[in-house]
């Protein structure tokens, strides 16, 4: 089984990131082939400052490893190192239409009924089923707000093979964590937790400090009726305080319930701190560590010719049945 994600490249990496990505990459490591990767290429869809880019780049490859990654076994790379993703989502950028891509909800978000949109915040899911579908991926482990994207990749494939009676694309799968899946802002539990939000309290970074974490615990919105009882839609606040107790701690939702049963909101979050200090004070450590290393580029190099090697095959099946160039790949 071969298993691909990745994750964006911005120095904010949240909790969010953590639980719904990075945690289930590093459970997948020992069960399945796994290439992940630095989507630097998808982070250009706004302008960026190259050189914060590229540093950023380097600091999600070390959260990678911080988490548990093991890159001998694994491949993790940046994505623009292996020049197979550019080339097919040009290919795939020909199989789609504007219909699809104009339904995305992430691209309706960011383009707000403007009349221009950068084209790439457009064509951003089509990058992404390319980074899949270049690695024969049979698995895509992600949070809930990439399903609309994992589907696009596999209507293109199943497209793309039925243009040509099968055998081009393996379709791939979303796999969506149930805990973790969607942790929702702090601040505001009807909204998911985003590195892009304005109010640094409604996230809990990998990085920070003790004191943070605990203001911004102590200031999450719960409700009125002081009962620690998990219903999304009359308690999200609560709710998404007890997903993120639960993932952290591997106890059940029930377990939880039953644990603070006639106890109020501060002893809940209070606890619910001293677990996420526990949980982040070693992984910032090695992160510390492996960040200002000196392997960290060798170890995206060594990522990048591994990958590159996968991609290119799958890159000459493609291009073969296309009819495309005449050099023999
Ligand atoms: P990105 O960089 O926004 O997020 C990386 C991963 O973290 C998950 N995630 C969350 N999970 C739970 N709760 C949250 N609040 C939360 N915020 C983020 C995301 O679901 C994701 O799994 N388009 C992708 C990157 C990408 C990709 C790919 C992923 C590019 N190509 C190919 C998989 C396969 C993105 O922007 O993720």
């Amino acid at each position: 089984m071969r298993v691909f994600s990745g994750v964006q490249p911005s120095g904010d990496m949240h909790i969010g990131n953590y639980l719904g990505a990075f945690k289930q990459f590093v459970k997948l490591q020992y069960e399945a082939d796994c290439v992940y990767c630095v989507v630097d290429m998808h982070s250009i869809t706004l302008p960026k400052d190259p050189a914060e880019l590229r540093q950023y780049i380097l600091d999600i490859a070390a959260w990678y490893i911080a988490c548990g990654l093991d890159t001998k076994g694994s491949i993790l790379f940046a994505q623009s190192d292996v020049g197979a993703h550019a080339e097919l989502a040009w290919v795939l950028t020909c199989s789609s239409y504007t219909g699809e891509l104009s339904r995305m909800t992430q691209f309706k978000a960011k383009g707000k009924g403007a009349e221009s949109v950068p084209a790439g915040i457009f064509t951003y899911p089509v990058l992404m089923a390319a980074d899949i579908l270049v690695y024969d991926t049979d698995v895509v482990p992600v949070g809930e707000d990439q399903r609309q994207h994992i589907e696009l990749a596999r209507d293109l494939a199943i497209r793309v093979n039925n243009r040509f009676g099968g055998g081009v694309f393996v379709v791939p799968e979303g796999r969506y964590v149930t805990e973790g899946a969607r942790i929702m802002a702090l601040d505001d539990p009807t909204v998911k937790m985003s590195k892009s939000a304005e109010n640094e309290y409604s996230r809990i970074s990998l990085l920070d400090d003790e004191g943070k974490i605990r203001k911004a615990l102590s200031r999450a919105t719960t409700d009125s009726d002081g009962e620690i009882r998990y219903d999304e839609e009359k308690k999200p606040g609560v709710s998404n305080l007890l997903n993120i107790y639960s993932v952290f701690s591997g106890k059940s939702i029930e377990e939880l319930e039953k644990q603070y049963a006639g106890q109020g909101y501060g002893t809940f979050k209070n606890d619910l701190a001293d677990l996420t200090i526990e949980t982040l004070t070693p992984l910032r450590e090695k992160y510390l560590e492996i960040r200002h290393s000196d392997e960290l580029v060798g170890i995206l190099l060594d990522g990048a010719e591994r990958a590159n090697a996968i991609a290119e095959k799958v890159l000459a099946r493609v291009y073969d049945k296309f009819g495309l160039g005449v050099r023999k790949r």
